[in-house]
């Protein structure tokens, strides 16, 4: 069947709302396809090429963000503080790893969660699942969870001035290089990771020193004072995406102009469904979750439909299996796959194979499976002869206590203290850095 953006209407589709008033819908629909792109499809290509080098072993993809993004939880310093941890991880992973790291958020755009179940049961009241912000409200109420398309106009807008604030930290002084001492978010608590960091502030300034001797500055490298953000999100609510779906006018080809990278979640990956179709015919860079149960067939079948003309850096495979059981099965994967010379850059999501409820109820993830799981990922890289390009994480910049252990040394009953995430459980600023200078030691073994 040939693609259009509408072509996944007449396919089978999982995780989706039930609008009670479908010109309400339509009209959204129609409003939001009128609205500017969020984004150029020329930065999109841009990506593209930088993911090729992470396929091919030169670079490193760091992806991360909210596991959702909310409506109510909207303020510049949450923003700004995500955008100083995902640089400084990306630092850290440059000069103590030794590979460029290329930056995508899980931002602007992150609203749409797929759920497990339908429903949820509290205290024998047993409403609709909260679907994101995009769909229907967090609150446990029955008129909060009705979905409602008008979210869909607010998600745009919240996207949009998100962006335009990412796009300004970017260019503006922030993420200058001489500026790395100011980016501390101030509560390193562990006194070995904050000399580690110290360390690293020190050595950096040094070899700017040293560059701005030789001539290199600033001023005359725009690279030492500004840096690229790429957003992403999971592509789950395809009214959206097919109408920010659009043509551009340089090469006539077809963008998802939502984000710069779009992924399809492990619960929509079928491969005769909506989401595997849509995707395959816009030209952005493409993520799929794979958990514990995929096969190297289901891997290639996807490439087969989301790259067929096995183009580098088009298909990123993020694997999300759990500490315990990334074992099993990624050894396999990677040789058959390897053996076929399908290009796939891979990536390591090492939360969503780790999630526990604690016995009073806590969605929390244990931050030494985590780190388990990511160094799991780089050893069974390193036998099979293949490259780990990229880390997929839900992380904040804030001192969340979500996620148990790490540098805060979070335990269950410490955990109420400060759990805001809508949806998982995030790393903390904190447990993010420890966990860049596990990967940049990691990577040092790639080189
Ligand atoms: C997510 O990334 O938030 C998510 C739902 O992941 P997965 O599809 O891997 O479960
Ligand atoms: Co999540």
């Amino acid at each position: 069947m040939t693609w259009n953006r509408d072509s996944w209407r007449k396919y089978n589709i999982k995780q989706q709302p039930t609008y009670p008033n479908l010109s309400e819908l339509n009209a959204v629909e129609e409003k939001l396809s009128t609205l500017p792109p969020l984004i150029f499809a020329g930065e999109v290509r841009n990506l593209k090429q930088e993911l090729e080098k992470a396929v091919l072993g030169k670079s490193f993809l760091l992806q991360g963000g909210d596991c959702a993004e909310s409506f109510l939880n909207y303020r510049a310093d949450s923003i700004k503080n995500m955008f100083k941890v995902i640089l400084q991880m990306a630092i850290v992973m440059t000069f103590a790893g030794g590979f460029p790291v290329i930056k995508v958020g899980r931002i602007a755009g992150q609203f749409a969660k797929p759920r497990s179940s339908d429903f949820e049961e509290i205290d024998g009241v047993t409403l609709p699942s909260y679907r994101g912000d995009i769909i229907n409200g967090f609150e446990f109420s029955e008129s909060a969870r009705v979905p409602n398309p008008q979210r869909m106009i607010d998600a745009y807008y919240q996207s949009a001035s998100t962006m335009n604030l990412l796009r300004a930290f970017s260019r503006g002084g922030l993420a200058n290089l001489n500026e790395i001492h100011r980016w501390n978010l101030g509560f390193i608590n562990r006194a070995d990771l904050d000399e580690r960091l110290n360390k690293l502030v020190h050595d950096l300034t040094e070899a700017l020193n040293f560059m701005d001797a030789c001539g290199i500055n600033s001023k005359n490298t725009p690279s030492i004072n500004e840096t690229v953000l790429y957003t992403s999100h999971e592509a789950l609510l395809l009214p959206y995406e097919e109408a920010l779906t659009r043509v551009d006018s340089i090469s006539g080809d077809w963008y998802d102009c939502s984000a710069h990278m779009l992924w399809i979640g492990e619960r929509t990956r079928e491969l005769e469904d909506a989401h595997v179709h849509f995707l395959s015919g816009v030209k952005n860079p493409i993520g799929v979750k794979v958990g514990p149960t995929a096969s190297a067939d289901d891997v290639l079948r996807l490439a087969e439909k989301l790259n067929p003309q096995n183009e580098i850096g088009k298909l990123n495979i993020i694997v999300r299996m759990g500490a315990d059981k990334i074992g099993d099965r990624l050894p396999q994967i990677l040789r058959d796959v390897k053996k076929e010379g399908v290009h796939i850059l891979w990536s390591s999501d090492p939360m969503h194979g780790n999630t526990v409820k604690t016995s009073n109820n806590y969605k929390t993830r244990e931050f030494d499976k985590v780190l388990k799981e990511v160094q799991n990922f780089f050893e069974i890289h390193k036998a099979e002869g293949t490259y780990p390009g990229g880390i997929h994480l839900e992380m904040t910049g804030e001192d969340v206590t979500e996620c148990t252990g790490g540098a805060f040394n979070v335990t269950e009953s410490t955990l109420a203290k400060r759990y805001e995430t809508q949806c998982d459980p995030r790393l903390n600023a904190n447990q993010a850095l420890e966990l860049a200078f596990l990967v940049a030691d990691l990577l040092k073994n790639f080189k």
